[in-house]
């Protein structure tokens, strides 16, 4: 045993339903960053991640697949593991639901729990999501749909097991008003009024599916995902004693310090969650965490909508350091952000490429150049070295403080302080100058130094968030690499005599807009294999053999359409948009321009002098830029296929 100050963090376990995508990323890059930043401090570090692998959602995808729900979330699992291996994300422990570990002490919490007096046997009626695993009443409902995720919901009734959660509204409303337990502070609001509303006792066994722990006195029962899924985090720990081996972690890290959440289940977290640790009688964790959401065009991410972006991806082209970077900077903690791929590539140019490859190049290459490649000792403080190097040691303490309060960006920010100062140093000091004149000789050994120390810190504050970064960095300053010091970040005169080492740019800059418009390509050709994929899904194939005609209109409504005969005269792709093809096409008495997504299904060059219908009285519209004006008419073949509806009349003639 240590005696070292402990520190506990989790993330959500996700579900292996599918891929995980940006949106899981970041809880669990935030929670990285936090743990490394605490062992850096010094702390004894438990960081646990894992995966919530039962349920029916589970057991409906795996069957759909034709594998048994184990293969199927085995495999996913794996996937999640090569992702945190690739982020290099370092959790100390990965928690499957699905391990004996966790399912035999999950049933002993149950049996615990039941022992009080907390949990009896009822029926259960009510609206049910199967997305979110949650049951919801009637008044809960959104538009009669599920308050989380939108989707339509079902009634359900069963033979159930109840947690008595109301006998814990008291103590959950003192809890929430008495301490910080959960932050930010409007989400404990939000929470009271639930109270407030009344909480209903919790379903926690379903019998319509098997796919879960066994409750221990009544097998047709499995416990319904909330109570086997947040037992995970004392689970992992060893609690409950089951095997007689003592519970050592558990005593050693509970209560928790920090779970991070997304906020739509931090309802879950601050109520039912400790409520079940009230039941067992042992301390609630110390803080609940719910973080905001990452936005895609203003949409929250989600599979079936096919606008989700893959981290993998992000890492393949800019790196890992670069993608925590842009996370943990862009964002602040607790308010939604909107992800765009515009602000990725930004923030990589000016902030790591611009700022600190620039710095970090220049200092090494003129130590090279003025110094014979050595960092030469401190030197007589002069002009602005005093203010660099109060700035420089002071930061440490600004980066602790922003990290008590989670806000990762303006941690980073405090750092990129000595980033933009330093490179200030250098306009300041003008080195190139000082190297012309053998006289200042001393003064620039001094500068090369002082830049060469402001590096050395960075290199270390900024070891939690880019560790990559910062190992190169200390490659390039002769330093040892690893697990650098967290006291050395309060001094300013360690260097001298160690050779520097000139390798690459830290970070190459991109050129913005090929950038772009390449991530656009790609996010067109997810959207679209999502869009296939998940309409194969939901309709069932005996339902796609016919498209329903719709519903009946009046003569006076066809009216209004102006339809007309024309030729395509010129076709090509749009420039931002593999989909579409632009034409131009000749109605007798004008050339319009128009647009139609049908790039699947015809060359730009087979279509020139195509004759075709068109709709003429359609409002304009722009298409990723370019304007459309009007809309040319195509038989739509169940497998994607256009083919042009044409006429045999000169152009202009009209249709009806
Ligand atoms: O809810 N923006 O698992 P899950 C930010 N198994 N965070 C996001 C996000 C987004 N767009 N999308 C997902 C579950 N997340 C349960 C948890 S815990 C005992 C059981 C993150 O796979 C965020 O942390 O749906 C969110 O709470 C979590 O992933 C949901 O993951
Ligand atoms: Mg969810």
């Amino acid at each position: 045993m240590t005696d070292k100050k402990t520190f506990y963090i989790t993330t959500p376990i996700y579900y292996p339903s599918d891929k995980l995508h940006i949106g899981h990323t970041y809880t669990t890059v935030l929670a990285d960053a936090m743990a490394r930043f605490k062992r850096l401090q010094g702390y004894d570090v438990m960081f646990l991640t894992g995966t919530d692998e039962h349920g029916q959602k589970i057991q409906d995808k795996a069957a759909a697949k034709g594998v048994t729900p184990q293969e199927y979330v085995d495999n996913i699992v794996s996937g999640i593991v090569k992702l945190w291996d690739t982020m290099e994300i370092s959790y100390d422990d990965f928690i499957r639901t699905t391990q004996p570990r966790h399912e035999k002490r999950v049933q002993e919490i149950f049996l615990k729990m039941y022992n009080k007096g907390d949990i009896y046997k009822s029926e259960y009626e009510g609206m049910y999501c199967k997305q979110c695993e949650s049951f919801w009443t009637e008044s809960q409902l959104v538009d009669g749909k599920c308050p989380d995720c939108g989707r339509p919901v079902e009634k359900a009734k069963e033979e159930a097991y109840f947690f008595k959660l109301s006998n814990y509204s008291d103590k959950l409303k003192e809890m929430l008003t008495t301490t910080d337990f959960l932050r930010p502070q409007s989400r404990v609001n939000e929470m009271l009024s639930f109270i407030d509303q009344g909480l209903q006792d919790l379903c926690i066994s379903r019998t319509s599916f098997d796919w879960g722990v066994q409750v221990p006195i009544d097998p047709k029962h499995v416990i319904y995902v909330w109570l086997d899924a947040l037992s995970n985090y004392i689970t992992a720990l060893g609690y409950p004693d089951v095997d007689g081996t003592g519970a050592e972690k558990f005593e050693k890290y509970w209560p928790c310090d920090y779970h991070l959440v997304g906020k739509e289940i931090v309802r879950f977290h601050s109520l039912i969650w400790p409520a079940m640790l009230m039941s067992l009688d042992i301390p609630v964790p110390k803080h609940v965490l719910g973080h905001g959401w990452l936005m895609f065009d203003g949409d929250k991410m989600s599979k079936s909508k096919g606008n989700v972006v893959d981290p993998v991806l992000l890492i393949e082209r800019y790196g890992v350091d670069a993608l925590k970077y842009f996370i943990l900077r862009e964002y602040t903690f607790g308010q939604d952000g909107n992800f765009t791929n515009e602000a990725l590539i930004n923030r990589i140019n000016y902030d790591l490429a611009n700022d600190l490859g620039n710095l970090v190049s220049r200092t090494v290459t003129m130590i090279d150049k003025y110094c014979g490649g050595i960092i030469p000792g401190a030197g007589k403080e002069e002009g602005p070295d005093a203010e660099l190097k109060a700035l420089t040691v002071s930061c440490r303490d600004k980066v602790a403080e922003k990290m008590d309060r989670f806000e990762f960006h303006l941690a980073l920010d405090e750092i990129w302080n000595i980033v933009r100062r330093s490179n200030k140093y250098i306009d300041e000091t003008t080195p190139w100058v000082l190297a012309k004149d053998e006289s200042c000789k001393q003064r620039l050994d001094t500068v090369m130094h002082n830049l060469a120390e402001a590096l050395r810190v960075v290199s270390i504050l900024i070891y939690p968030f880019m560790h990559v970064t910062s190992d190169a960095m200390r490659t390039q300053l002769g330093l040892p690499t690893g697990d650098p010091c967290w006291e050395d970040t309060a001094v300013f005169d360690m260097l001298g005599g160690q050779k520097v080492e000139k390798t690459g740019l830290l970070f190459p800059r991109l050129d913005v807009k090929a950038e772009i418009e390449a991530l656009e390509a790609i996010k067109e050709a997810n959207m679209k294999a999502a869009q296939e994929a998940g309409g194969a899904e939901q309709a069932p194939a005996e339902e796609e053999a016919y498209e329903p005609y719709k519903e009946t209109i009046e003569f006076s409504d066809f009216e209004k359409l102006d339809l007309r005969t024309g030729v395509i005269t010129a076709a090509e792709k749009h420039p931002k948009a593999d989909k579409l093809l632009v034409f131009q096409v000749d109605f007798g008495c004008e050339t319009r321009q128009i647009i139609s997504g049908v790039a699947a299904s015809y060359k730009p060059e087979d279509c020139v002098g195509q004759k075709v219908i068109a709709v003429m009285n359609l409002a304009p519209r722009k298409l990723r830029g370019l304007e459309s004006n009007g809309m040319i008419l195509f038989g739509c073949g169940a497998d994607g296929k256009h083919t042009f509806a044409s006429a045999d009349c000169k152009p202009g003639t009209v249709v009806g």
